[in-house]
């Protein structure tokens, strides 16, 4: 289970805070690409009461990770998510195929964290973008390491 004390270390605050400033605190809908053992996807849960995310992860094996590890952060996910019942929509996909099933305009925030290479973060921005609302956030992750950035406000 993660504590408070860990806030922080993996920026989730630093999206909250983002989601605060857009006047998005009553938070309903949004997407995380990329969940591995569901730490950011627990933190946003627990800090939006009404947000339902959908969870984004096809969970294979890739370069860092082989898929036993990849099992084990599956489970943990779904171990670490279980509290939030139907708020946590798990979809065990790739981030294009995934997208397909989403209206558009539906989100209030889109997380971009999975495959994240130059290409697949390409098509993760054309797949995913359009499904935020005007107004929302479309942001992701480790544009460069450690790094947090906004790719823009939804218009
Ligand atoms: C850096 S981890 C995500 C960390 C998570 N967002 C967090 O903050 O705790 C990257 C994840 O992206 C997933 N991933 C890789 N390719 C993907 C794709 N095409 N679509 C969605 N997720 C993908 C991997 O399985 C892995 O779990």
């Amino acid at each position: 289970m993660l504590q408070e004390s860990l806030i922080g270390s993996y920026n989730f605050n630093v999206l909250r805070a983002l989601l605060e400033s857009l006047d998005l605190l009553k938070t309903q809908a949004g997407a995380e690409i990329g969940v591995f053992d569901g730490g950011t996807s627990w933190y946003l849960l627990r800090s939006f009461p009404q947000l339902r995310l959908f969870g984004v992860d096809p969970y294979l094996a890739y370069p860092e990770y082989d898929q036993s590890r990849m099992r084990q952060a599956e489970q943990t996910a779904v171990d670490r998510l279980a509290q939030f019942g139907e708020r946590s929509i798990r979809i065990k996909e790739s981030s294009v195929s995934a997208a397909k099933a989403i209206p558009e305009e539906c989100l209030d925030f889109v997380f971009v964290d999975g495959d994240h290479t130059y290409d697949a973060v390409v098509e993760d921005i054309k797949a995913w973008y359009p499904k935020v609302h005007a107004g929302g956030l479309f942001c992701g992750h480790d544009y460069s390491w450690g790094a947090f950035i906004v790719l823009s406000m939804s218009l």
